[in-house]
């Protein structure tokens, strides 16, 4: 029998009614058998300073330590100014220091992301894929799941609602798994 395919989620938003960690809770749901679908909070991850690389925060440890476990790597990313948030920036930085130790190396890597305007992160999630160029991330290309005007797709829970939205973000996490297995095999 094939292992369990471990992945890690997190969500470059602190804001407790965030979209993003919205689409993670959806995926929480929609996680395939033979997959399990882990959150991280990046809340209280503090400041990068490369002074403290080899020796960081705790709370930069557990990060580490969590994404180490991993299997595969799923990121929701909201857009801001068209680019990734520095929250989100930030955390990827110090988990990629120091070189030895760049915790993403060869992972799998799915992107998600929802945003209240019209092209739903496309430019952020683009910059996001650049970064993974230099992690040595795989970056999973297709479905793209970009989510537009997102007020109109959670319910006042922060509940996805969106059908399609849902059907894309399934197809996401079976095409994550798909890649993670084929990697396996190598
Ligand atoms: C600093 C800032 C910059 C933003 N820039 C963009 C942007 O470039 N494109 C966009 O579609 N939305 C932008 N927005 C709106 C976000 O899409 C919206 O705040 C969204 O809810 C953020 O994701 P979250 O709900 O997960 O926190 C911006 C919001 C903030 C706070």
């Amino acid at each position: 029998m094939e292992k369990t395919v471990d992945i890690l989620g997190f969500a470059g938003s602190l804001r407790k009614g965030s979209y993003n960690k919205a689409l993670l809770r959806a995926a929480v749901e929609l996680v395939p058998k033979g997959a399990k679908l882990e959150v991280f909070d990046l809340e209280g991850i503090p400041p990068f300073n490369q002074d403290l690389e080899t020796r960081p925060p705790r709370k930069v440890e557990d990060f580490k330590s969590s994404i180490r476990a991993a299997d595969a790597i799923l990121i929701a990313t909201p857009e801001h100014n068209y680019s990734i948030p520095g929250v989100l920036k930030n955390a990827i930085d110090w988990a990629s220091r120091p070189p030895t130790d760049n915790v993403f190396y060869d992972k799998p890597v799915a992107i998600m992301g929802a945003s209240t305007s019209m092209l739903g992160t496309a430019r952020a999630q683009y910059h996001l894929r650049q970064c993974f160029v230099f992690l040595n991330m795989h970056a999973l290309n297709k479905p793209e799941v970009m989510v537009s005007y997102a007020r109109e797709k959670f319910d006042a829970n922060g509940r996805l609602t969106d059908e399609k939205t849902r059907i894309s973000i399934a197809e996401l996490l079976e095409s994550l798994i798909a890649l993670t297995a084929r990697m396996r095999k190598q």
